[in-house]
């Protein structure tokens, strides 16, 4: 059932911040303020929800916040919200407000919880749940961007030009560890924007002894002489996906090992660029994402959609574009959450696609 003028709307970030989150909300709260919703906001993700702390949305204050990373309305992994204890809480503190409709912005594990309160009822129907993908590791299926992605890239590119300085002037190799939890996609995309000589991701199904290979293949073709009779460089980057299975100090020692005779004067490090790359101020790019996708998804809503999210368009992505916004697709939350985990298990075409280019790459960025 549509939501009607007056109808009391609430909206929470969950899992993993993700710089744009708070566009997104400031979105949530103008736009509803403007068709006539009652907006709140609720604190800590799924944990507010079973503890029943909702907060009012300023306006005032989500402008500032739009500016900022995190999330004014907090975060939380919500363990107790997974329980029937949880649920029965967080169905109490819904009726208990008066709440008529959800939104909620998060990964994977956030859509999943939205998608258990679709049966929810409310004293004027079911309760409208709708969801906006936010995550810096862009696994989520059914969008082409998920917020936060954009701004962590251009973190890593960022730290990657620093890295670089120092690796030259010493002729260092580095290996930079990047979050993307089980998702390969932000360390290929920061590599090749950084320019990096290899990349490692966890999609190319390499065992340890092969990914020592491809590190010191990378090294002995950058450091040895050059096929055109060109220059040789002096460091090497590569950026290494958490989700590979290696300790990154480990890989470091076993690369050393490997390369000292051939390679004697050229030290390797270790850089683990972790939570560093979730935080700081969102890109312009970041804070539209959000803003277009949590406007959609509100109208979608108040039009009488439930139970879906509300992506960026791109390829792979068979869905005509939303009424609101051509470059929103609203994807029903159980196919969202099918595909995600498609994606993840590498059996979806984007999934093939994204393996296929990342093997294609290795070669192009030894050069
Ligand atoms: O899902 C986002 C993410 O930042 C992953 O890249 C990372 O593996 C994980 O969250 C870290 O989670 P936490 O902050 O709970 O340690």
């Amino acid at each position: 059932m549509a939501l009607q003028k007056g109808d009391r709307v609430a909206v929470l970030t969950s899992g993993g911040d993700a710089p744009g989150m708070n566009a997104a909300v400031r979105a949530v709260a103008r736009v509803g303020a403007e068709i006539g919703l009652d907006m709140i906001g609720i604190e800590d993700g799924y944990a507010g929800l079973v503890d029943g702390r909702v907060a009012p949305l300023s306006i005032r204050v989500l402008d500032e916040a739009a500016r900022r990373g995190g999330t004014v309305l907090g975060t939380a992994r919500s363990k107790i919200f997974a329980t029937p204890e949880g649920q029965a809480r967080a169905r109490e503190t819904l009726a208990r407000h008066d709440v008529r409709g959800i939104l909620v912005i998060g990964g994977n594990g956030s859509l999943t919880g939205a998608r258990t309160l679709t049966d929810v009822e409310t004293k004027g129907g079911r309760l409208v749940v709708g969801g906006v993908p936010a995550s810096i590791d862009n696994d989520l299926a059914c969008t082409s961007m998920s917020i936060g992605v954009d701004t962590a890239m251009n973190t890593i590119v960022e730290a990657c030009d620093r890295i670089f300085d120092t690796a030259t002037a010493h002729k260092r190799t580095f290996i930079v560890e990047v979050m993307g939890r089980d998702c390969g996609y932000l360390a290929m995309t920061s590599g090749i924007a950084a320019g990096a000589d290899a990349v490692l991701v966890r999609e190319t199904d390499k065992d340890e002894a092969q990914i020592v290979d491809q590190v010191v293949r990378t090294m002995q073709r950058a450091y040895g002489p050059q096929p055109d009779g060109g220059t040789t460089k002096r460091r090497v980057l590569v950026i290494k996906s958490e989700g590979v299975r290696i300790d990154s100090a480990r890989l470091k020692d076993l690369v050393e090992e490997k390369i000292k005779t051939l390679l004697p004067d050229v030290d390797t490090r270790v850089t683990v660029l972790g939570h560093v790359v979730r935080g700081g101020t969102p890109t312009a790019f970041d804070r539209l994402l959000g803003a277009r996708l949590a406007n959609a998804a509100l109208r979608a809503m108040v039009a009488g959609q439930s139970d879906f999210m509300a992506g960026w368009s791109g390829p792979g992505i068979p869905r005509p574009p939303c009424p609101w916004d051509p470059y929103v697709v609203l994807t029903p939350l159980a196919e969202v959450l099918a595909e995600t985990a498609k994606l993840m298990s590498g059996d979806s075409e984007i999934a093939r696609w994204r393996k296929r280019i990342f093997q294609e790459v290795e070669d192009i960025l030894q050069r």
